[in-house]
Parts: structure tokens; sequence; C-alpha cells
């Protein structure tokens, strides 16, 4: 009787503190989280995971700085809630930082909470999801809290390429915290709410007098359109961790994973006769390269990445035949589908990315060359455009290329060319592979009769013509081996599934090294 009198005494504190834990920074302070229109970190990792299988971690450490430095409580948990738990029935860690503690600020305790969901994640191989949503380094923990964002700087390289990391940012990212997220391999902004910056905007007019608002600093507008950090962009929070829901069907769990088959009901040998008709007759029209992505995927699925970023490259995941791929495809509607600094730099990442995590690439075609200009060149095309280069070059998982329209030159090459260790390479009838346009082309090899022609402009379009039906056509590359097979435009998706059928074990490598420098 009395043994059971204790134990009951113990189940009730053992409650009562998991009540207080759970309260984070009070209930004054979750009103006001609600008030800003933000969830708190639990309400948010309710929303992210399967209903009933958060197992939480640590809820009972609190900051060490809590009985010595003045302003620093010690809230059960301290400022972020961690643990794990299911999403689509696959496991994930997670961590949330709690803004009514401390304003989430991340003091030794937390980094701590958070390395160990980190490092189990590593040893585990699961993905890990990080809510953001803190005013940075915990101020009363001076250089030791600054230590902890470096504790997380090296666990997330540690688990960069063996697990996908995730990073929702749901309040301020303020200083040095902006780091840890972009690291890693995705971040997601919501309107409104979200905002990352190396410094705010006080510090910006005490620095340099400029005026700026918290969101044209580092709103997820601003980081979706102008700098890329934020690869997506939401209106609320409940869509944008409902998104990365929908990012996690497409990833394996870890590198030594398959990325996980669905099968569907979309029939693997469709085709569909409007891609014959896609690309326009006038050859400098554009069209919607969405479209042709759109009619071959499975149900119309994709899942665009950075979107609303350098959107003359379209990069982006989706199902082909049940596999999933990621696509890497030109948008003829912005900018002609030039490859610029920022699309190259786009396209680099997505496609390391996909490497890195055993996806197969599908890359579609239409790319009139690297955009020619000073602002480029002193920008670094050359360098920024060698990146692009170097993930093709690199990627050893099946690729899959087709020739869509032009691909001119350099462009043509670093597009998934077979030269580039691509397995299948397929040209539409329409593709023009050439070294360069023919407009170009036709200036320098006749510079001189076009000089002194008594009619240049049709003398210049017979040239042209000519240098057309020469070269700029698939089937002197198809007579060399570098296409593989000149395809219906109808055909497109049955003639990828089988290839990715045909690649399914593929096995490939680099040389060994520590690593490539690859130039950054
Ligand atoms: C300790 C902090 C804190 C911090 C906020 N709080 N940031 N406590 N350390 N870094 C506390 C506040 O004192 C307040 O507590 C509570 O959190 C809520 O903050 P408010 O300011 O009332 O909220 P809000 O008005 O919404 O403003 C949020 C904010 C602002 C924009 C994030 O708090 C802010 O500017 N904080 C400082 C941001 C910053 O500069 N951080 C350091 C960056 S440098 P009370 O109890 O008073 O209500 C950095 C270095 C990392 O992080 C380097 C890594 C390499």
């Amino acid at each position: 009787m009395a043994v059971e009198k204790r134990i009951e005494e113990r189940l009730e504190e053992l409650n009562r503190r998991r009540e207080q834990g759970r309260l984070g920074g009070g209930l004054k302070r979750i009103e006001q989280q609600h008030n800003k229109g933000k969830l708190t970190a639990r309400e948010r990792l309710e929303f992210l995971l399967d209903p009933g299988t958060f197992q939480e971690l640590d809820p009972f450490v609190t900051s060490w700085a809590a009985d010595t430095e003045p302003g620093s409580r010690g809230f059960l948990g301290d400022a972020i809630v961690t643990g794990f738990g299911k999403i689509n029935g696959r496991l994930a860690y997670v961590y949330a930082q709690d803004f009514t503690v401390l304003g989430g600020s991340l003091s030794e305790a937390v980094s701590e909470k958070i390395c160990k969901v980190m490092d189990l994640a590593i040893k585990n191989g699961v993905p890990v999801i990080g809510l953001n949503d803190s005013g940075g380094a915990r101020i009363q923990e001076g250089v030791v809290s600054l230590a902890g964002y470096g504790e997380l700087f090296l666990r997330n390289t540690m688990a960069s390429g063996v697990v996908p990391q995730i990073s929702v940012i749901l309040g301020p990212c303020a200083g040095g915290a902006v780091y840890s997220p972009a690291i890693t391999d995705f971040i997601f902004m919501v309107q409104g709410l979200s905002q990352m910056y190396i410094t705010g905007p006080d510090v910006i007019k005490a620095a340099t007098g400029e005026v700026v608002t918290h969101e044209t600093l580092g709103g997820a507008e601003s980081h979706a359109t102008m700098s890329g950090v934020a690869h997506f962009n939401f209106a609320s929070e409940q869509e944008c961790l409902n998104e990365v829901r929908r990012l996690l069907t497409y990833l394996p769990q870890n590198n030594m994973d398959d990325p996980p088959f669905v099968p569907s009901y979309d029939d693997p040998g469709r085709t569909d006769d409007s891609l014959t008709h896609i690309v326009p007759d006038d050859l400098v029209k554009g069209y919607n390269m969405r479209e042709i992505i759109n009619r071959i995927v499975d149900d119309s699925e994709f899942l665009e990445v950075h979107g609303q970023y350098a959107q003359n490259i379209i990069v982006g995941l989706a199902r082909m035949g049940g596999f999933p791929v990621g696509i890497v495809a030109q948008q003829p509607m912005y900018l002609a589908g030039v490859l610029d600094i920022d699309a190259s730099v786009k396209a680099a990442r997505f496609v390391r990315f996909c490497d890195s995590f055993n996806i197969p690439i599908v890359t579609l075609v239409d790319v009139p060359g690297f955009l020619p200009g000073t602002d480029q060149e002193h920008r670094g095309i050359i360098r920024h455009g060698a990146k692009l280069i170097y993930a093709y070059a690199e990627a050893t998982v099946p690729k899959i290329t087709v020739l869509v329209r032009k691909a001119y030159g350099g462009a043509y090459l670093v597009m998934g060319s077979k030269h580039l260790r691509a397995d299948v390479n397929f040209a539409w009838p329409t593709a023009e592979i050439a070294v360069m346009g023919p407009d170009g082309a036709v200036g320098v090899l006749h510079r001189e009769e076009l000089a002194n022609a008594e009619n240049p402009e049709e003398l210049k379009a017979h040239l042209i013509q000519e240098y057309r039906q020469r070269w700029a056509n698939p089937y002197v590359a198809a007579g060399r081996g570098y296409i593989d097979d000149v395809i219906n435009p109808a055909e497109t998706r049955p003639k990828i599934i089988k290839a990715l059928e045909m690649l399914q074990n593929k096995r490939d490598s680099m040389p060994p090294k520590k690593h490539g420098n690859m130039p950054l």
C-alpha cells in the first residue's frame, strides 16, 4: 500500500514537471506567440509529424546559466523541443526552437539538445528537420552560446550528404544563426513570418545609414526571389509544413538508401501527342517547359525547388514510372532559357543534392548558351558556370538527357551531355546542336562576304538556312553516338521510364580522393 502511494506521488511529480515543461515560457508568452500569428514549437511539431508519433527527448534539461546569470531563468527543456517521430510513416528527427523561452535563443543546453538528435540521425541514417524561430545566441551565455553554434555547424557539415537536412524558418533567424540552415539541403520560409539576415536593420542603419525593413532585408520573398537562400516560400506555416512532408516523400532516409519507389496508376507507356506540337515552328519563339514536365511525369505531380529564383532554369522533384527523379530543364519563356550565374549555381546545387541521395537526374535541354556580357563576366560566370559542369561530370546517379531544341556550345556540353557521363541521351527532331547559334556562327564565318554583299540581309538569311541544314539538327551528333536516339516527342515519357528501368542497378564512381576542389 505504502509503495503504491509513493509511486503515485512520483508520477504526480513527473506529470507536474512535464506539464510545466510543456508550457515553455508560460501562458502569457504562448498567447503573445499566437497573437503574432505563429504556432508554438509544440504545435508545429504536432502539425509536422504523424499523429501520436512524437517522442520527446531531454524535456528536463535546463540552462546551466539559469542559477548564475541574471535574466537567464530555469525553463524546463530550455528554448527548444527535440525528439523523433514519423512523417508519412517514416522516421524523422526533429527540433523546434521555442520562442516563448528567452526568444528561442541558443544556449549551450539548446545546442547540446540539437546535437544529440543530429548525432542520432547521422548514426541511424534518418533525416533531420529543424524548425527555427530564435533571437540568436543566448546573450547571457556569451561565448559559450557561440560555441554552441559552432557545434551545430560541424554537425550540419558532417551530416551533409549522409542524411537529408531540412531547415524551416518560422520566425527571426539572425546573426551567425543563419549559417546552420544555410549548410542544410533545403530552406523553407513563410511570408511575413520568417526573416534571415546576418545583421538586422538596426545594425545596418548604425553601420551604413541604410534604412530597411526586416521583411525587405530578409523576408521570405527577398530570399526566394533575389538571394536564392530560400528554396521554398509559402503563405502560411501550415502550408509550409505540409510541403516539408511532401518533399520527404521523394527522398531516401540516407545516402545508402534508394529513394522511395511509389507505383503509379499513370501508365508508364503513356504517349502524349500534344508534345509533338509544343515547340513552335518559329525557332526563336518561347514556350512553357513546365508543360512538357507536367505531361511526362507521373500524374503531372512536380515539386519545383527554387521556383521563384533564376527562373530561366527549372529544377525539382517528380516521379516517372514510380521512380523519384530530379528534373533540370531550361525555361525558354524566361530569358530564353539562357545559362547565367544564378541559373548555373541553382542547377549545380540541385544536381549535387540528387547525386548525394541516389536520385536519378532527367535533363530537358533548350539552351541558347551562357549569357554574354561584362556584367556576367565580371561577376564570374566562368567560375560559376564551371560549378554546373563539375556537378554534372561528378554525378554518378543515372543521368538521362533529352534535347528538346537548342543546345549550343559549352551549354550543350554542360547540360547532361554524353561527354560528361550521361547514360542515355535522346533528342527530339527539333533539336539543334552546334558550336554556336546560326546567327553568331554565320557572322563569324562569313564576316567579309557579308560586309561586301549587295544585299547582306538576304545573303545572311540564306547562309543561316544553310548552316541550320548542315549543323543545327540532331543527326550529326546522333551519327557520332553522342545522341543515342532521335525520338518522337510524343514518346518521351515511355522512353525515359524504360531508360530509368534499364539503369536501376547502375554502379559508377569517382577515383579515390579526399574530396574534389569544386570551383566555389
Ligand atoms: C537572450 C533574448 C535574445 C537573445 C531575444 N531574447 N533574443 N534573450 N538572448 N539573443 C529575449 C528578449 O529579451 C525577450 O525577453 C524575449 O526574448 C522576446 O524578445 P522580444 O525582443 O520581446 O521579441 P520581438 O519583439 O518579437 O523581437 C524578436 C527579435 C529581437 C527580433 C529576435 O528579440 C532581437 O532583435 N533579438 C536579438 C537578435 C540578435 O541580434 N541576436 C544576436 C545575433 S548574433 P523578455 O523576457 O525581456 O521579454 C548571434 C551570433 C551567432 O546570434 C553567431 C554564430 C556564429
